[in-house]
């Protein structure tokens, strides 16, 4: 079975392929077709849930089969939350993982707190209806300076204590166990696997 999604956005579509391999079975991964040529929705929601609602349910329409989107981010409780469903244009529009990190660790100079956590909605849809979301946290603390080469966005910063590394130190199987895109992906097929093996009480007689 294909299983759309809906992201430009490299370091995720690794990390969905990856957990598809894993907990997927059958299911491949494929960007829904033709994605740089439809028109990005604008992300008006104040929710993570409500982005990805939005997202799942306007890129269905343009897909073959069900169709994925995910919403995410990082929420900073020193910063009252932020920078949350904005977490990808932090340092303003155009900017890169590197601004939004430097923008990150100049809000933080001198904080004390430094708890933080990834949030993941993945919202579900066929043909422009919703069908299920799933949601996945990771809880961290947040470093002054990067630290590791792997993953994306604010994974450099982001320290993991039970590993004792940040999550761009680990490896893409050691961040897809613990972390919040992780976590929901599985929910999710863990859901789809439920939904194609009909359960025992569900078989007719004879
Ligand atoms: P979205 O495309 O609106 O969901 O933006 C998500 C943004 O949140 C990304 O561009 C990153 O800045 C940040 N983010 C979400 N998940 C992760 C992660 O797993 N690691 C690091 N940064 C993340």
């Amino acid at each position: 079975m294909t299983l759309y999604c809906a992201t430009t956005n490299a370091g995720k579509l690794r990390e969905f392929r990856l957990a598809a391999q894993k907990f997927g079975g059958e299911i491949r991964i494929e960007p829904v077709p033709g994605l740089s040529q439809i028109p990005a929705p604008e992300e008006t929601g104040r929710t993570f849930a409500e982005n990805a609602i939005a997202k799942a349910i306007y890129y269905s329409r343009f897909a073959p089969g069900p169709l994925f989107a995910d919403d995410s981010g990082l929420e900073v409780d020193a910063l009252g939350g932020e920078p949350g469903v904005d977490s990808a244009h932090y340092a303003g529009a155009g900017a890169g993982d590197a601004d939004n990190n430097r923008l990150l660790i100049e809000r933080l100079r001198g904080v004390a707190n430094r708890s933080a956590r990834f949030v993941c909605v993945i919202a579900l849809a066929e043909q422009g209806k919703l069908i299920e979301t799933f949601e996945g946290t990771i809880e961290g603390r947040l470093l002054d300076a990067p630290r590791g080469e792997n993953g994306f966005g604010y994974d450099p910063l982001f320290l993991y204590p039970p590993y004792g590394r940040t999550l761009a130190e680990v490896s893409p199987e050691e961040k897809l166990a613990v972390s919040h895109r992780g976590k929901a992906l599985r929910a999710m097929f863990e859901f789809l696997a439920r939904l194609s093996s009909p359960s025992p009480g569900a078989r007719t007689a004879g």
